[in-house]
Order: structure tokens, then sequence, then C-alpha cells
């Protein structure tokens, strides 16, 4: 039995990606661990976002984590900014945290870069409160994608500082990254990954877009001029990305998908991705219109909060405590 963190940003709604690469791992993790599953909106707010559109993604993703399987009676879902503890830690570790490390952060760099307007500080700083979000559950394990690989290490080595440093009361947590599925790609351009903020839409797959949308989507994916379904990263990086998708939706191993279309072209191999697609995400859109109807998603949002500041608050004490704030009581 282990503990678990995750969490994904409330800023629009979910791709295939972030299902394939996050959700459904979690899901996966729920009968055997204490998991902590949040919706981290004060990460939104390292980018501009607008009061109501914000709003409404909190509750969306609340609902898209129940509908995609979240069990409530098995698992703690909450969102970030109703346990003040994760900004209260992550003022703290920002002071054993260095200006040249979060600089270092390719997510950083990525999302620095193009930006016409000044850049917040709290875009830099984005990882330390990623760090105490982990940090403040003990979690053993950190199911995430590809990308947060190197937010991992860094949540690693604010914990090992501050345990030598001070005193030793963090556990250091291990990340877990999906064999399949971490990075799905997007489907005009397979060598980037697949974002819900890409601005060709035909990129993703949101996990809301109809049966048909996902048809469409998927008949115009990149592929290339070789007609024959094989998996080649390299050299064919869309065909490998669908296949990929393909074989996680429907269970199949990639092996046996290449055996069932060879000699097909990719008319078939694509219809037959975007039945499996939609036979993954129908039922959980099902689910999710239903969710946000009822108010049955208010309380489960607040017995979440209520059972995570319980355990957030009592690291909170011990790290004030290691650090000398406040007074001894
Ligand atoms: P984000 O949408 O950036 O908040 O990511 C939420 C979770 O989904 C994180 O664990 C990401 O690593 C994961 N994720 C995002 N995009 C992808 C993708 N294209 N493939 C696999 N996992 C992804
Ligand atoms: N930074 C993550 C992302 O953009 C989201 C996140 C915030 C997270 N806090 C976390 C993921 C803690 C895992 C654990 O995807």
């Amino acid at each position: 039995m282990a503990t678990i963190f995750s969490g994904i940003q409330p800023s629009g709604t979910l791709t295939l990606g972030n299902y394939l690469g996050a959700l459904k791992h979690f899901t996966e993790l729920q009968d055997d661990n204490t998991c902590y599953f949040c919706i981290v909106d004060e990460h939104a707010i390292t980018v501009p976002q607008d009061r109501l559109k914000l709003r409404n993604n909190i509750r969306s993703l609340a609902a898209l984590y129940l509908a995609a399987g979240i069990d409530p009676k098995k698992s703690i879902l909450f969102i970030q900014s109703e346990v003040p503890a994760h900004t209260q830690l992550g003022w703290m570790l920002q002071s054993i945290s260095y200006m040249g490390e979060l600089e270092r952060m390719t997510q950083f760099k990525d999302k620095s870069a193009d930006r016409e307007t000044a850049i917040p500080a709290n875009l830099l700083t984005y990882p330390v409160l990623m760090a105490a979000d982990i940090l403040l559950y003990q979690a053993d394990i950190v199911p995430v994608g590809e990308d947060q690989k190197q937010h991992l290490e860094l949540t690693r080595n604010l914990a090992q500082r501050f345990n030598n440093k001070y005193n030793d009361i963090f556990t250091v947590p291990e990340v877990s990254i999906p064999k399949v599925g971490a990075r799905i790609m997007s489907l005009q351009n397979p060598i980037k990954k697949m974002s819900k903020s890409d601005e060709n839409e035909k990129g993703f797959i949101s996990m809301l877009d109809e049966p048909k949308r996902i048809e469409k989507k998927i008949k115009s994916a990149v592929t290339d001029s070789e007609g024959i379904v094989k998996y080649d990263k390299e050299n064919k990086p869309g065909v490998s990305n669908l296949l990929s998708i393909h074989s996680i939706c429907s269970g199949e191993t990639i092996e046996a998908l290449e055996e069932k279309y060879a000699g097909k072209g990719y008319g078939e191999f694509k219809q037959g991705t975007a039945n499996a697609i939609i036979d993954v995400l129908k039922p959980i859109q099902d689910k999710y219109y239903s969710l946000l109807e009822s108010d049955q998603l208010d309380t489960i949002l607040d017995a979440g909060a209520e059972k995570a500041s319980i355990i957030a608050n009592r690291t909170v004490v011990k790290a004030k405590k290691a650090m000398g704030l406040g007074r001894v009581k």
C-alpha cells in the first residue's frame, strides 16, 4: 500500500493524451493505494485566465476525474486552492530553491520564451508549488506523463535538501511514468506532444469531442505515403502514434494490430483507431454530463478538501517547527 499523489491543471478540456498518459493510470492505482488527486487551480494562474472560464474548468475537471473512474470512496479528490497548506509549504520550500535550477526547467523556458508580455514570477516558482503538493501528503509515488519528469526530479532534490538542512520530515517520492501512453503525440505534427493548447484543433482529441468529430480528426491525422501499418517511431511517427493510441484504447498489442491491418492501408486502420477511441470516451462523456447536472460534485469536493487538509496541515506544522516559524506550542 503506497501513497499516491497527482494533479491536473484546470486549463481547458482534457485531451486524449491526458487521459491515456495520466487519468487512466490514476483509476488503476486507487484499488491498492491511498490516492490523492488534485485539481491544481493555483498552478493554472501562472498563465492568464478568465475568471469565469477558470471556475467552469475547475468544475468540469472534477466531473471528468469522476467520469473517468476516480471513485471518491477510494480516492481523495480535491481542489488545490481549497487547501491553504499548499501555498504555505510552497512558500517555505522557496527558501531552499535556487533561481538557477528553476530557470533550467524546460517547461519554464518553453512557456517564457514566446511571451510578449512580462513573465509572472510564479511561472518560475511553479515547480516549487508542485513539490509542495506532493510532499504535503508524504507521497511515495507520483504518476505523471513524461513531460513532468524534470519537475519530479526537482521535488526529490528539494525534499532531500530540506531533510538534510532542517529535519528529516519528507518522504522522497518516486515518479511513475506509464510504459505506453506517456507521450501521446499531436495528430497533425507527430513529433510534438498532443496538447490542449494547440492552436490547430485537429492536432488533439478532446475527451469531450463527439464521435463524429473524433472520426474526422483521426481521418485527417498526418501519416506517411508508405501505406504500411507498422510501428517505427523514428521513420513513421504518425502511424506509430495512432498505433499506440489504438493499442491502449482497445487493449490489443501493437504486434496484433500490425497483423490485423497488414495489407489494408490507412483508411481501415484509421477507422479502427477512431472506433477504439470512441468506445473508450463515449461512456466517460455520458457519465460526465450527468455528473455536471448533479449536486454530488460539491459534496465530493467538500469532503475531499476536508480530508486532504487534515493530512496537509500536519506536514505544515512539522515544516514550520523544523524551520523555526511561529511560536513553540
Ligand atoms: P497538463 O494537461 O499539462 O496539466 O497535464 C496533466 C497530466 O497529463 C500530466 O501528468 C501530463 O504529464 C499528462 N499529459 C499531458 N499531455 C500528455 C500527452 N500528450 N501524452 C501523455 N500524457 C500527457
Ligand atoms: N505540473 C503538472 C502539469 O502541468 C500538474 C501538477 C501540479 C502535478 N502539481 C502536481 C502533477 C503534483 C503531479 C503532482 O501537468
